[in-house]
Parts: structure tokens; sequence; C-alpha cells
């Protein structure tokens, strides 16, 4: 039974309240014993922004006053707003601005950018990836693999990401791409993004990251660290909204030369120089940013919103957010703790430094999307599961409370026994 009594997590969120405010917070459903719900998913899809709606009323406003004249008379030009977008989305993953692009969503991203930095030659065309990679990029490697003739099942090696260090060290010369998730999707636990990049590099691999999961939820220094490319997603902890558009980093000694016209990559004329766009021409004119891989017209509508997201993140920073995360998921596991080893396990590293917002819990018996559903229809704590047999936990420090979480472990104390 959860013993700590709900005064303190209501006194914790007085003195430590994050800006909930800012976000609208779904209600629980119907009998819950409080009329909010405890959102624990927004590792999936983050919540709203209040200021989502004007944002996106604004621009559909552009639309129905100005039509197509909005590319270039709207008060926010569409022809450049996706470089609105971006110093804020630069710093929140330590990226130089020209090095970051909001386009597409991620998976494609992913493609667009395997398709510059997936290069196989000779011994050197294996791909590694976590044993637990997110499907989509398991799908995505295996795609590459055999678009360039190869045999997915041997070009793509899977390993636990402890021992991707010693595979490097070993085979590393076979290695043309080391592809992992900056924070698993499924443990919550944070890799060590600077030494692995160190490792792939020393063996002459590529390193890219998708960082779906950190993202606006771990400090992050890509240029820093030397990342060749990332990508991620902005629907989770950066809440864009659902389908929101993804982005991209491309390190700036990639970029040089105008983007360094030797580099393969799938074009289109969004990735001309913007100055000589509608020029109409043939040939394109490369510019020196991560803006080079943009190919499509960028939707204006999702990134309203997403614009309205990231001012909410650029208010509080990566610092302040990472101070309230540590605290609000230290709280939520000493609750659970107890319960670990018993009706669950926790699998998220408990080291804070080796993880972010999200604490997993493996179910030891039954049924976890079961569990999870009572969890959601009579407590109104919302959180999701990943089969067969894990529930995922995110205070997000945005908007999560403490009071969130000491529901979250009365809730998990009831349903357990
Ligand atoms: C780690 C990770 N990678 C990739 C994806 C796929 O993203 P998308 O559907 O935006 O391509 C997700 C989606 O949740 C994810 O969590």
């Amino acid at each position: 039974m959860n013993t700590h009594p709900e005064q303190d997590a209501l006194a914790a969120d007085a003195a430590d309240p994050g800006r909930r405010a800012e976000f609208l917070i779904p209600p629980a459903p119907a009998g819950a014993p409080y009329p909010e719900t405890a959102y624990f998913a927004g590792n999936s899809l983050g919540l709203q922004p209040r200021d989502a709606a004007a944002a996106v009323q604004a621009e559909l406003a552009e639309w129905s006053g100005q039509a197509v004249e909005a590319w270039f008379a709207a008060e926010r030009p569409w022809v450049t707003y996706p470089a609105l977008l971006r110093e804020d989305m630069a710093a929140l993953v330590g990226a130089r601005p020209e090095e970051t692009v909001v386009m597409n969503a991620l998976t494609v991203n992913l493609h667009l950018l395997m398709a510059t930095f997936y290069r196989p030659e000779g011994e050197r065309v294996r791909i590694l990836i976590e044993d637990t990679a997110f499907p989509s990029d398991s799908y995505a490697v295996a795609g590459q693999a055999a678009w360039h003739g190869l045999d997915p099942a041997r070009a793509v090696v899977r390993l636990p990401a402890a021992d991707i260090p010693a595979y490097l060290a070993a085979e590393g010369g076979t290695v043309a791409l080391v592809l992992l998730g900056g924070i698993n999707y499924l443990t919550g636990e944070l890799l060590d993004i600077p030494g692995i990049t160190a490792a792939a590099h020393e063996a002459g691999a590529v390193a890219g990251w998708d960082l779906a999961h950190a993202a606006g939820n771990v400090p992050l220094s890509l240029h820093d660290w030397n990342a060749d490319f990332a990508v991620w997603c902005t629907y989770k902890y950066l809440n864009g909204g659902p389908g929101a558009p993804g982005a991209c980093f491309v390190h700036a000694r990639h970029l040089s030369g105008g983007a360094d016209p030797a580099l393969p990559r799938l074009t289109g004329w969004w990735g001309t120089d913007e100055r000589v766009r509608f020029e109409m021409r043939p040939d394109r004119d490369h510019v020196p940013a991560a803006d080079a891989w943009q190919v499509s017209t960028p939707p204006i509508l999702g990134l309203a919103a997403l614009r309205a997201a990231l001012a909410v993140h650029a208010k509080a920073g990566m610092a302040e957010l990472s101070a309230r995360s540590r605290r609000l998921t230290g709280y939520l596991e000493s609750l659970l703790a107890p319960m670990s080893g018993g009706p669950i396990e926790l699998i998220t590293p408990s080291d804070p430094a080796r993880r972010g917002a999200q604490l997993s819990v493996r179910v030891a018996a039954g049924d976890a999307a079961g569990l999870a559903g009572r969890l959601h229809a009579r407590h109104g704590v919302l959180a999701d599961v990943r089969n067969p047999d894990v529930i995922r936990f995110a205070p997000v420090p945005l908007y999560s409370t403490y009071h969130d979480c000491w529901r979250a472990a009365q809730a998990l104390a009831a349903e357990s026994v």
C-alpha cells in the first residue's frame, strides 16, 4: 500500500509548481476520484499548450483572408515559416541553428538522412541498432539495407545497447552506421550519446540518433557531441500535437561547401535556396544548412501549433525542465520502489543521469493492458502499455504534478493486489 501522505504531494506541488497552467489537462473519466486525468502518456502524445489553438487560428485566418498571397504577404510569411522554429529547436538539442530543420515525420526523416549517411561499401555494410529498437527504426534500417541490394538479416545487427562499444571495437570495420535511440522507448534508458558517437567514429562508422524520447526531455549537446545526424518527433515531450512535424539535425561539418553538393541526398524544391526557389529553374542552389534536406512544402498549420509549444519550452529552458524532471521522477520512483519486486518491477535505470522523465514497470503477473485500463477507468491515471507486459509512466516536468505521481502509486497499489 502507498503510505505516503497525500498532503506531502500537495505541498510539493505548491513548492514546485511547473507550468501546468500553460496546458490543457484532459478530464478524468466519470467516477474517477479527481476531476483531472493524471496524465503519464506525454512520452506518447504531449498535452496541448493553451496557446496552440490561437496560433493555428491565426494561420487559418491568413488562409481565409489572403489565401495564396499568404505565402509571401502573411504577418509571418509561410514561405519562411519553418525558420521561425529554428532557434528554439536548435537550443533544445544543443545545435547551431543551421544544423536543424523542422520537416516531415520522424521515420521519413530517418530515411532521408540514411539516404545520405548510410553508404555501404566493401566490407563496411552493417547497421547496428539496439535489440529493443522502436519497430519503425527496425523496419527503416531493414528497408535501407534491402534498397542497397543487401540482405537485411545479415546487414542489420541487433544488440543490447551495452554491447555496442565492444562490438564496434571488435567488428568496427564492418559497420557503416550506428543508429540508436537516445532514450530507449521501452525502458526509458538514456544512452551515453557522446561516448557511443565517439566509439562509432573511432571505428570509422557514422553515428545517427533517434531522439524521439530524448528531445525536450533531457539536455542534449548534439553539436559538441559530434553526432553525424539525428531525427526526432515533436508530438511527445515537445507537445506539438498529433502527427506534428518532425525535426532533424545534421552536424555542421557535413554542411560545408554549400551543404556539400557531393553528399548524396533525396532532393526536392524546398531544399533549394529560398531566394531562388520560385525562379523555377531545373537545377538547385545548395544551402549550407540542414534546410538542404527539405523536400516538400511545409505544413503551416502543424508548424503553427508546434511553434506555440516550442515557445513554452523556450520560456522554461532545458535546465529548469531537467531539474524539475529529476525531482518529479525521483519522487515517483520513491513511491513505486516499495512495490518493485512484488506486483511490478521497475526496469528503468535508477541513476537519474541514465534516464529522463519516464519510469517503466514490468507487470509481474497478469495482464498489463488490463491493469493500465483499470488505472485509467477507475482512477483517472493514464499511462500506456507496451506489449506484452510493460507500463510506461512519464511524469512530464512541464505539466505533471507530484499529486499525479501520488495518484499513480495509489492506483497501482489498489489494482495490483
Ligand atoms: C523511438 C521512436 N522512433 C520512431 C517513432 C516513429 O515516429 P513517426 O511515426 O513519427 O515516424 C516513434 C514513435 O513513437 C518512436 O517512439
